[in-house]
């Protein structure tokens, strides 16, 4: 089927299902979401109310570029301060999975849901693609019930429905229909990132300063990076440290991990055979950053490594 011809049925779909009620969405600025986003807007206009809710786990500068890509395509995108909720929800935890489930509780049970409970609206509009429904169905991603993560209880709450237009595309389809909607290449085309965030790149616990190690790595690697062609890249903050000396000094440093893969859809993995040049001039930049005396680059294929650390 052609995308353009999803697209209208999509919308029409959307009009018909929604009616006169209103609708609202969470966006994180990646493709799925943010093709959700624009579809919804295209059927539903002011009906549909968007959010990008600020969990300060974001790269730097991100909440603003999201929501202006959106303003520019004339769709208004409310960005909601909700730093403070996940970092007290995060603060004092080292374990991954505590950590992760810190995140998702934030996000679904105190922010987003008293936000969807707030708007009074009826339809909840979510970017499930059909890979995340088979890996859903195979096991590898946790079952997920939105409403219920919502604490909406489906049975009592009469009139709360999910709907999913994007849930019978695949990655590549998505990107298309983004594509077609006007989304700009910075988001069709852009290397994934995961839902915890910079979160996922902190190995042990998240504080608005080891927040701003790795933002700040993240956005050297990035812009050195970005031309490589790569299937993703990224900065880890060890929770160990190192000694080394500068100004001739002593002193107990940060290390910065930096990886770099080829994959085709992130389930096994290798490094990539970055030039040394390269290599030595993303540790310069590292080495700069504030409290940063190593910088290492990890040549782990997955399996056994996963793509993030945490
Ligand atoms: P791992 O670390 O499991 O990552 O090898 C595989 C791919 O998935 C991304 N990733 C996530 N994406 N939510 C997401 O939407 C998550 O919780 C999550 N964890 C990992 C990761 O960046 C890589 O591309």
């Amino acid at each position: 089927m052609g995308y353009k011809k999803f697209i209208e049925d999509q919308v029409t779909e959307l009009k018909k299902t929604v009616g006169s009620a209103t609708a609202i969405n969470a966006l994180s600025g990646g493709v799925d979401s943010s093709a959700v986003t624009a579809l919804g807007h295209r059927a539903l206009g002011k009906q549909l109310k968007t959010v990008f809710i600020d969990n300060d786990l974001m790269r730097d500068g991100e909440p603003k570029r999201v929501a202006k890509v959106f303003a520019d395509l004339g769709i208004p995108v409310e960005v909601v301060d909700a730093k403070k909720e996940f970092l007290s929800a995060l603060k004092g935890l080292t374990d991954p999975e505590e950590k992760r489930n810190a995140i998702t509780n934030a996000f679904y049970s105190k922010v987003f849901g008293r936000i969807v409970k707030e708007s009074g609206a009826k339809f909840l509009l979510h970017g499930t693609i059909l890979t995340d429904i088979e890996e859903t169905v195979a096991g590898i991603k946790r079952q997920h019930n939105i409403l219920a993560q919502l604490g909406i209880d489906p049975e009592k709450a009469y009139g709360y429905s999910v709907l999913e237009p994007l849930k019978t595309l695949r990655k590549d389809g998505v990107r298309e229909v983004a594509a077609l909607l006007g989304l700009p290449k910075d988001i069709t085309k852009r290397i994934p990132f995961p839902g915890p965030a910079l979160a996922a790149r902190i190995v042990g616990e998240v504080t608005p300063e080891r927040l701003k190690t790795v933002r700040a790595a993240t956005a050297i690697v990035e812009e050195e990076l970005a031309d490589t062609g790569a299937f993703q890249y990224l900065a880890v903050l060890l929770n160990d440290k190192a000694t080394g000396i500068r100004d001739n000094k002593r002193e107990f440093g940060d290390i910065i991990v930096v990886r770099c893969i080829e994959s085709v859809d992130a389930r096994v993995a290798t490094a990539t055979e970055l030039p040394w040049k390269k290599l030595n001039r993303i540790c310069e930049r590292i080495i700069q950053i504030k409290g940063v005396n190593r910088c290492l680059y990890d040549l782990t294929p997955k399996p056994p490594a996963t793509v993030e650390y945490v």
